[in-house]
């Protein structure tokens, strides 16, 4: 008999698919009436399947007493209810190591882009200028400090991608690793002014909200380059937005942004700027193998056995 699988959210269609084949799926997003399935579901559903952007809160766990188990895709759990998750008992797990190469290649990616004009000379030739004159010269990203706040799995596949481009590396982090040889900061002010590219590569959440702050950017400068591929909360926006147009810093290449899918209007006139849908895992691979690792935890929690992935 096909157990039964409540999910929050839209789920990448391979993924759907084979959880489909597995589970009786109940799709909370499309329900006319969510209180209503959640009521008719709550003493039968003992797992549920979240994403990034469609977590799940303390006021829909509570609405779910049977709840054991939450397999999310993707590797920040920042739309999950952590505490809640704790305090009544839950496993969650997510789907680290999988996309870490993509999203550390879309921050180099990103800035390469911003230092080199990538986006600017694209549209300087569909546009017939180069006709008219060549582009202005960009910056080189050779022989710069790449500070990297957040030394996880992410940012030391970011620092191995910035070796290879001969830039320094720098970091910053609650604690200092003793496993890697990088300068080390514990103030993020501190790294910003050593560096001249500044990549937010830390989890996201309340403990790292703003943690790139006014400060921090001021610290980096009006040469300097801001690279967010993490989350939106950890940049202050706002601080953000108006020194990039008082000209206090230098460029911006943002994949995540604090109201996505919103994005501040104010960055689409920059030239300094180059900005990304949230697309870090947005590949087939990457997204198949998260969904697998989702899929994966959920039969592990069905079948009796440990998490693959678990993160508390
Ligand atoms: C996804 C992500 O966009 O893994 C993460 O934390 O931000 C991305 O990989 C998202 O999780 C999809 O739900």
């Amino acid at each position: 008999m096909k157990r039964e699988l409540l999910m929050m959210g839209p789920m990448y269609p391979a993924t759907l698919q084979e959880l489909e084949e597995t589970y009786i799926v109940h799709k909370l997003w499309l329900a006319a009436d969510r209180d209503a399935l959640l009521a008719s579901l709550a003493e039968r559903i003992d797992a549920v399947a979240t994403s990034g952007t469609k977590g799940i809160d303390d006021a829909t766990m509570a609405k779910l007493p049977k709840l054991r188990m939450i397999s999310h895709f993707g590797v920040g759990v920042d739309s999950i209810d952590i505490e809640a998750v704790k305090r009544r008992g839950i496993m969650l797990s997510n789907t680290p190591d999988v996309l870490t190469d993509d999203v550390a290649d879309l921050a180099i990616g990103l800035l390469i882009a911003v230092s080199r004009k990538l986006v600017a000379g694209d549209r300087h030739v569909r546009e017939g200028k180069w006709l008219k004159g060549p582009l202005p010269l960009a910056e080189s990203v050779q022989g710069k400090t790449l500070g990297i706040v957040g030394m996880g799995r992410i940012g030391r596949a970011i620092a191995k991608r910035g070796q290879a481009f001969n830039l320094e590396i720098a970091y910053q982090g609650p604690n200092k690793k003793t496993d890697v040889s990088w300068r080390y900061f514990a103030d993020p002010v501190a790294l910003a002014k050593e560096s001249d590219y500044l990549v937010a590569a830390c989890p996201g959440g309340e403990s790292t909200r703003n943690l790139v702050s006014r400060a921090v950017l001021e610290a980096l400068g009006p040469k300097g380059v801001v690279v967010n591929i993490s989350r939106g909360s950890v940049i202050d926006e706002t601080a953000m937005v108006e020194l990039l147009k008082d000209g206090k810093l230098g460029g911006a290449g943002l994949d995540v942004f604090e109201h996505e899918p919103k994005v501040p209007e104010a960055l689409f006139a920059m030239e300094n700027v180059v900005l990304q849908p949230h697309v870090g895992s947005a590949t087939h691979p990457t997204r198949k193998a998260m969904g697998q690792l989702q899929i994966d935890n959920l039969a592990a929690y069905f079948g009796g056995k440990p998490l693959v992935s678990r993160f508390c």
